[in-house]
């Protein structure tokens, strides 16, 4: 496929629309057709749908004609009307991918087409498709002009009307967006539903559901007195599964309002759970989910599970505010509305439970997929500069770092700014389609505030490393912090300009408590850091440029900084601390985040230490300073359990990989695993209490208390089950024989399934037995055994890929057992090229089925260049493999080609 520079509907020739392009943010025009009103009709057959569009359209500029080019893909056209008028030959062009009305009107005018798709032959999960049974659809990105054809862009807003018409007994619930109009039988066993969205919508919020599902009823007041109907949809028997993520719409609904003043604004909100389904989706008011992410049970689902769900319904329903009433004007800003959703959930999930421990979890997530994006071949700014396949640009880069953009705004205004900002931000720009430019100049304008320099984390790719150095004059009392910065080239990006970085800092005296802060040199100025005659403990230095200085005044005895607190910018930081620092900063530093990341740095070096001994057949350590700054923190009573299992969990290996010149994977599962053995000999008898005293057979709660006990205890086990002595052995099966909810039983499970064995393959048999029938647990024991560590476990996941409970086609199972296999980052890069190959050939098998979740598997080649050359080698042998295959997605295609690129 060749590059193609020319887009935009006014340059139309239809030999070069035919090809796919690439697609460029600097190429954006405005439509030159706006839609009114759009009133759709379904009559719903699984094997032919009919649907029927009646659009009212405006031309951008009354007088003016020129063609109206409307998207279709996979559709075949039965009629085109304009004002009631079939059109003739001549009047219009069709080819793969559009409907071309060459001279339309040049005033108002309707348009009217009937065209037929296929649902039953659908498995791209895009467009509109069955899944179990039931019809259902998913829009965003371009999945509209799947259903009909339509100028399928964000920009294009427009009121919708939806008419179901369907078999009454296979399919008695119909669904849309807005309110429920009208309902009634037809002849002939059907019956019809009309649904009516008094809200302008982009085409990507369309939703329509049919089929035979339950409902789970509930209601929500709002602030203004507003009662809204609140139904969870899902097949019969899953309805006693349903009451958490009623109890998390709820809580969502009511977080919004508290912190952000946000109201629902419909009578009614629905939200449908099916089996086959990416992720989750925010249709205006019929959110659409994948089944795992709605249904929980404390006897199937994990803690994880439950608060992914809750974080998911959160930002789903949170989407309401940013993404439908403000949405994207073009999909280069998407970041505008994920970025700011998943801020917006991740501080709904803290509110919910606890700060730290989420803000662990995040920003761990942070440094395993977005850091190593941001350093490979597919790296892009948050909003991206092109894209041939905007299904592969909902990445971590757009969703958490865009989400970690939105964060340094509120650590610069604070809360009250920030929400000024958000406040602002609604007023200007409620029912319009925006770009990044405009939350900005919100944030900015709201506060008046300076932002020098800070659009750049919209533009520039990369993640920035910043170095500092401090020093201590203890005759003129000041502590002086260096900083310098450099962002590392990244495709298409050769040169980078020093970014805008927030960074907050205190400064902990030597009993480890915070010193108040009184001023800062900077710049030659003075500027004081209280305010108000109140202490203040943390400052924010706003670092701007490629060397800085801030020299802090009256410091009474030489501190130890807590840099980065709460990691308030997504860089890379590296630091003068020396080890004992360190400990220091993990035994005191009030900023919990900062705690957690004082031992990750220690481990960090630790494991980069032992790395090289393994690479020089020198034996490996375990520094007794570290075993002992472990024991101090799972001693430490005042702390939250969650948060010591945290603490005490060592950094992935992904995370030192990426820390190596050559990336060594064999090296780095050998270190990894002989400290946490080590820790798990020397420290045994503390786990073993650990494990006594968080012990419960109580019921099962969604609660920090009761959550975090189990984490405690769970992470514990996990680090004996690495010990050969038969009392562990015991231990271990014994918690998964008395477990009474999936937590610990999933737990335990994965604890024993670390070393092969008898004990592994009973304990997996009876797993499987005893959960066959649910598909989700099933999923659960396909990812644990496709991500295991054990040698050759290549083999064994081929195997499952013919099990009776694996369909390749559900993307939930595909991501189980195929992605799951990538977890294992020494089975995947296994020196002989097994991995390579077995992920190579499911692509390749994927891609026919559904290119979106082939292109998400396949970007675990991408960064192929860290390794040595025999695995580049291999790796690259796989990516040209997929390259030349026939009739090769445009999604993996984009990926491969640009993984070989490099
Ligand atoms: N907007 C969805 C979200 O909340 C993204 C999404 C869900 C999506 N399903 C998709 C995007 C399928 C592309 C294709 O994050
Ligand atoms: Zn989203």
């Amino acid at each position: 496929m060749k590059k193609n520079q020319d887009s935009g509907p006014n340059s139309f020739e239809k030999s070069k629309m035919d090809a796919p392009k690439e697609i460029f943010l600097k190429d954006y025009k405005l439509p030159d057709y706006y839609f009114d009103t759009v009133d759709l009709s379904f009559s719903l057959g699984e094997e032919k749908t009919i649907v029927r569009a009646n659009i009212s359209v405006i031309p951008r500029v009354d007088g003016v004609t020129c063609p109206l080019v409307l998207d279709g893909v996979n559709l075949k056209l039965i009629s085109v009307k304009i004002n009631g008028n079939q059109l003739q030959e001549g009047d219009f062009e069709l080819d793969s991918r559009h409907l071309i009305l060459t001279s339309p009107p040049s005033v108002n005018f309707i348009l009217e087409t009937v065209t037929e798709i296929l649902p039953q032959k659908n498995t791209s999960l895009e467009g509109l498709y069955m899944s179990s049974g039931n019809f259902c659809t998913q829009c965003e990105a371009e999945g509209f002009r799947k259903i009909t054809f339509y100028q399928d862009r964000p920009d294009i807003m427009a009121k919708f009307t939806c008419r179901i018409e369907a078999d009454k007994s296979l399919y008695p619930v119909l669904l849309s967006n807005g309110n429920l109009i009208e309902q009634g039988d037809l002849e002939g066993g059907k019956h019809f539903a009309l649904w009516k969205d008094p809200f302008k919508k982009p085409s990507y919020l369309f939703a329509l559901v049919a089929g035979q599902l339950e409902s789970r009823d509930d209601t929500f007041t709002t602030c203004s007195g507003r009662k809204v109907d609140l139904r969870i949809w899902v097949p019969l028997v899953d309805l006693p599964k349903t009451e958490h993520a009623m109890y998390s719409l709820k809580a969502a609904m009511e977080w919004d309002v508290d912190v952000f003043g946000r109201e629902y604004d419909l009578d009614v909100f629905n939200i449908v759970s099916v089996p086959d389904f990416l992720g989750a989706m925010e249709n205006k008011s019929l959110n659409i989910f994948s089944s795992k992410l709605v249904l929980a049970s404390p006897e199937t689902a994990t803690d994880a599970d439950y608060a992914a769900i809750l974080g998911v319904i959160g930002h789903e329903y949170f989407h309401n505010w940013t993404g439908n009433r403000v949405t994207c004007r073009d999909w280069f800003q998407l970041s505008l509305k994920e970025g700011l959703t998943v801020f917006r959930d991740q501080e709904f999930s803290s509110d919910m439970g606890s700060r730290t421990v989420k803000r662990i979890g995040d920003v761990s997530r942070l440094r395993t997929y977005q850091f190593s994006q941001d350093a490979g071949p597919m790296a892009h700014p948050v909003r991206p500069h092109s894209y041939i396949k905007m299904d592969n640009f909902y990445t971590a880069t757009v969703y958490n770092k865009g989400a970690e953009v939105v964060r340094m705004y509120k650590t610069l205004l604070g809360s009250q700014g920030f929400r000024k900002g958000m406040d602002l931000y609604f007023e200007r720009h409620d029912g319009q389609a925006v770009t990044c430019e405009d939350f900005f100049a919100a944030m900015r304008d709201a506060n008046n505030a300076d932002f020098a320099n800070f659009l750049l984390w919209y533009s520039q790719a990369g993640t920035p490393s910043v170095n500092v150095t401090s020093s201590y004059n203890a005759e003129a009392r000041t502590f002086s912090l260096k900083f310098s910065q450099t962002v590392l080239p990244t495709p298409g990006q050769p040169i980078k300009e020093p970014m805008s970085i927030p960074v907050a800092v205190g400064l902990v005296n030597s009993s480890g408590k915070d010193m108040p802060l009184s001023s800062i040199y900077h710049e030659g100025k003075l500027e004081s850091v209280s305010s108000g005659g109140q202490l203040v403990y943390t400052t924010v230095l706003r670092v701007t440029k490629g060397e800085e200085e801030f020299v802090f005044s009256d410091v009474s005895e030489k501190p130890t900084p807590s840099l980065l607190r709460g990691y308030s910018a997504p860089i890379r930081l590296q630091s003068d601390l020396t080890d004992d620092d360190l400990f220091f900063l993990l035994a005191h530093d009030s900023d919990e985040f900062n705690r957690w990341e004082a031992g990750q740095i220690l481990a960090r070096k630790l494991m980069l230490h032992q790395v090289v001994n393994f690479q020089s057949d020198n034996p490996l350590v375990l520094d007794p300073q570290f075993v002992h700054g472990i024991k101090c923190i799972i001693l430490d009573s005042s702390l939250d359990k969650e948060f010591i299992a945290k603490a005490i969990t060592l950094p992935g290996e992904g995370e030192i990989m990426d820390m190596m010149e050559v990336a060594d994977p064999d090296a780095v599962h050998a270190v990894r695993s002989f400290i946490k053995k080590q820790l798990a000999f020397e420290l045994k008898q503390e786990f073993l209490n650990l494990v006594d005293e968080n012990r419960s057979t109580e019921k099962y709660e969604f609660n920090d208390v009761n959550m975090a006990r189990r984490a405690l205890k769970n992470t514990v086990l996990g680090y004996l089950a690495c010990l050969e002595d038969k009392e562990t052995n015991e231990l271990v099966l014994n918690e998964y024989k008395n477990a009474t909810n999936m937590t610990d039983q999933f737990s335990a499970l994965a604890a024993i399934a670390q070393k092969p064995g008898k004990a592994r393959d009973e304990a997996l048999a009876n797993f499987y037995n005893q959960w066959q029938n649910d598909y989700l647990v099933v999923n659960k024991w396909f990812a644990l055994q496709s991500s295991s560590d054990i040698p050759g476990n290549v083999e064994n996941v081929r195997k499952l890929l013919s099990h009776q409970s694996f369909d390749l086609k559900n993307p939930d199972k595909a991501f189980s057992l195929i992605g799951g296999f990538r977890a294992s980052l020494v089975n995947f890069h296994a020196k002989d090229g097994s991995g390579y190959k077995f992920l190579g050939e499911l692509v390749v098998q994927l891609d026919k089925l559904n290119p979106q979740v082939a292109s998400g598997m396949v970007s675990a080649f991408s960064r192929w260049k860290r390794f040595d050359e025999t695995r580049q080698n291999l790796a690259k042998a796989q990516l040209e493999m997929i390259v030349s295959t026939n009739g090769l997605s445009e999604h993996v295609y984009e990926i491969c080609s640009k993984s070989l690129a490099v």
